[in-house]
């Protein structure tokens, strides 16, 4: 396969309808942050681009809620997500904004050019109409109750309960969010994109990688989690989807094609177009071709993304872009998994969740610490855990007792023994070799190890394992810490004097190493470090490369006689109290929103009778896994004395499976058994709900004979 000259990078376009919060960072922006500082560093040519999406109901819903307009909304977000990114040194070489006019005219014309080609497949189909609001409803703006489980807050394009896919239609008792009322079904027409007819080039795109007879990437190259889902939304069947809303906020259909008058862009055929229009701009500010990096066959394309929207990266945009014609469709892509925040999914209108910008004002000059810990436990195939005991001790044991701790003690003794020049070296002087190697001299022998490093490092980066690669790095510095320690040249130094200087050019050349391959994880220390070295800051044009090339000839990083300056402290410990006080606040928006909550109103009088008609017993939860493409559904295996059962309860946004192994639960044993996404349930676990609507289990007392009767 032949290696791309150049590199289009795109990071998910947030939704600009209220602040980033730790998974989203987790999500996309610090990999594709990490990825393209990195190839930078290699000499590559890279177009890092995002934006604010601004467009989707869900923006207008909330100006509604809120008695504001959009406009106002998107530009309060915009402006804070600049600030917030520019804060974490995520560095796009374009933010962009879809509200600009720039990108409804880019717009605009992809759709006119599929409609030209006949792409579109135009559908009256019938859509509820709110006749209060008068206005057709977008999905999300319709609730009712879920045909599949019953949840009655189901919305219109998919259950949080149950996770299935649903449309407006299916529910059973239909409510407009906008006026409470019953919304009536009235006809509509839009234009729909056959996916369907796009389902072998896709497939022969995604499994094999080949698209149109020609070699496009290696599948091997993607990650499984990501190949998965789309090969089930293939399996599924893929179905025709609208292409354009009956919206007010949004890109027009362009006006010169008939029946356009109040039809927007579907959001997601918008959205990723924003990477396109975002291209453009930042080609015309730098000078460049956007369509090089669009379309040209030695570009790569890479989309970052969170796991929710992979299928509109790997099936529908792709999809668009074939139609379209002349477009690259995407490398890779990839997405990553969720982080959970203390044992439960991060949830803005829960308010369980750790702001970007609050972060930043309450830790001021510690945004490498927070990339470091996020980037430690990025999930980049599974879901991973944010705690904050965990983030203290990646700062306090990692950061600053690991890797501060080497580059300070080099520095320092750099200064002491040297008066801040970089020692020059005997190569021959014989010393005990901590690399084992006969033939070449100790100083050789780092500098081969720290090569070999570097290399891996890179093949890692290459691979999107950026956890592995961060490893890397922290190996560098101890390897570096473990050299300091087996030679002791603070007590070598009367001694042998000439070895402390093979010792310490060595170090010296591993911190120089770590200025460079720290950079894309923690920037802003790497920068610190230069300058302590009395080094250029990094530009990103190829000083990686630069590097390991001179590692090759065997030269040196930094020559004999370079001074460095004082050492300053990278790192400082963070005490346990700053711990305290986030997870007080954690704490305390969780019961605030408690108390904004209320408790629902007593249901109405039963008979004795009513009573008796539920069995219920207590049961022992002996095993718990997740259903399955669902957000919300466990399968539990309980023992309920007489005999197992299988239940599927909708707790998993609040308990994993493994920690609910062993419990005391009450069952209600003699439900009517259901199929719940495939999975036959057998009875019903009773939980409390909160006013927030969370949720916690009513259990028995520890000792409860499994079966025993509730009464
Ligand atoms: O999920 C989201 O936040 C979307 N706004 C992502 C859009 S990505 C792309 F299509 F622009
Ligand atoms: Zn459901």
């Amino acid at each position: 396969m032949q290696y791309p000259k150049r590199y289009m990078i795109t990071a998910a376009l947030p939704y600009a309808n209220g602040p980033l919060h730790i998974g989203h960072l987790a999500g996309a922006y610090l990999s594709s942050d990490i990825y393209s500082r990195y190839l930078k560093l290699m000499g590559k040519e890279v177009a890092f681009i995002c934006g604010s999406d601004e467009h989707g109901a869900a923006i207008t819903m909330r100006a509604k809620k809120e008695g504001t307009t959009p406009k106002e909304i998107i530009d309060k977000y915009h402006a804070l997500f600049q600030s917030t990114f520019k804060g974490m040194g995520i560095e796009f070489d374009y933010y962009d904004r879809t509200s600009s006019d720039g990108h409804h005219a880019t717009a605009q014309a992809f759709f006119q050019q599929l409609y030209d080609k006949g792409v579109f497949e135009e559908k009256v189909t019938e859509q509820y109409f709110d006749t209060e609001a008068g206005q057709f409803l977008a999905d999300r703006y319709i609730v009712g109750t879920c045909p599949k489980c019953g949840y009655d807050e189901a919305y219109g394009d998919q259950c949080e309960s149950c996770g299935a896919t649903l449309s407006p239609t299916e529910l059973i008792d239909p409510r407009s969010t906008l006026s409470g009322g019953r919304p009536e079904l009235r006809s509509t027409r839009h234009w729909f994109l056959p996916l369907g007819d796009y389902e072998e080039i896709l497939k022969e795109w995604l499994d094999e990688g080949v698209l149109e007879g020609r070699e496009h990437h290696d599948p091997e190259s993607w990650k499984a989690h990501v190949l998965g889902q789309c090969k089930s939304w293939i399996d599924g069947g893929l179905n025709a989807r609208a292409m354009t809303r009956d919206l007010e906020w949004g890109v027009d259909v362009p006006q010169n094609i008939e029946g356009s008058e109040g039809k927007k862009l579907y959001v997601w055929l918008d959205a990723p177009i924003g990477y396109i229009s975002a291209t453009k701009k930042w080609a015309e500010k730098e000078g460049k071709d956007w369509k090089e990096f669009w379309q040209s066959e030695d570009s790569a394309l890479i989309h970052f993304i969170g796991k929710d929207n992979i299928v509109f990266h790997c099936i529908i945009f792709p999809a668009l872009l074939h139609a379209h014609g002349d477009f690259n469709l995407p490398t890779n892509v990839p997405a990553n998994q969720f982080m959970n925040l203390e044992g439960r999914k991060i949830s803005t209108s829960r308010h369980w969740a750790v702001w970007v910008n609050d972060y930043l004002e309450q830790f001021p000059g510690q945004q490498d610490v927070l990339r470091y810990a996020l980037t430690r436990i990025m999930p980049e195939s599974r879901d991973s855990e944010f705690t904050w005991k965990r983030y203290q001790e990646f700062n306090n044991n990692e950061l600053v007792n690991a890797l501060g701790n080497f580059i300070q003690r080099v520095l320092v003794l750099t200064n002491k023994y040297y008066g801040g020049k970089v020692p020059e070296f005997d190569p021959n002087e014989e010393i005990i070799s901590a690399s084992d190697a006969d033939d070449t001299s100790y100083h050789d022998a780092e500098m081969i190890d720290l090569f070999d490093l570097l290399h891996d490092y890179g093949n890692h980066m290459r691979q999107f394992e950026f956890r592995a690669a961060l490893q890397n790095v922290m190996e560098l510095a101890a390897r570096g810490n473990q050299i300091l320690q087996f030679n002791e040249p603070w007590k070598a130094i009367k001694e042998e004097p000439e070895t402390v200087k093979v010792v310490m050019n060595a170090s010296l050349q591993m911190v120089a190493a770590l200025s460079i391959a720290m950079s894309p994880f923690l920037p802003f220390t790497s920068e610190k470090l230069r300058q302590l070295l009395g080094q250029e800051p990094l530009s990103g044009q190829g000083e990686l490369l630069e590097a390991m090339n001179c590692l090759a000839e065997g030269d040196l990083l930094l020559s004999a006689g370079h001074s460095i300056n004082e050492a300053e402290h990278l790192f400082s410990r963070i005490p346990d109290e700053i711990i305290e006080q986030q997870m007080e606040r954690l704490r305390g928006a969780e019961s605030e929103n408690l108390e904004s909550a209320e408790l629902t109103e007593l249901a109405s009088e039963i008979t004795f009778e009513d009573f008796q008609k539920p069995d219920l017993r207590t049961a022992k939860i002996l095993s718990a896994q997740k259903v399955p493409k669902t957000k919300k559904l466990l399968e539990i295996r309980v023992d309920m004395g007489l005999e197992e059962r299988t239940v599927v309860s909708g707790i998993a946004e609040y308990y994993q499976p493994e920690e609910i192994i062993g419990r005391q639960v009450v069952l209600v044993a003699n439900l009517a058994p259901r199929k719940i996404r495939g999975v036959q349930s057998q009875g019903m676990i009773l939980m409390a709900e909160d006013p927030s609507g969370a949720l916690q289990f009513i259990s028995a007392e520890e000792g409860a004979i499994p079966g025993s009767q509730v009464k």
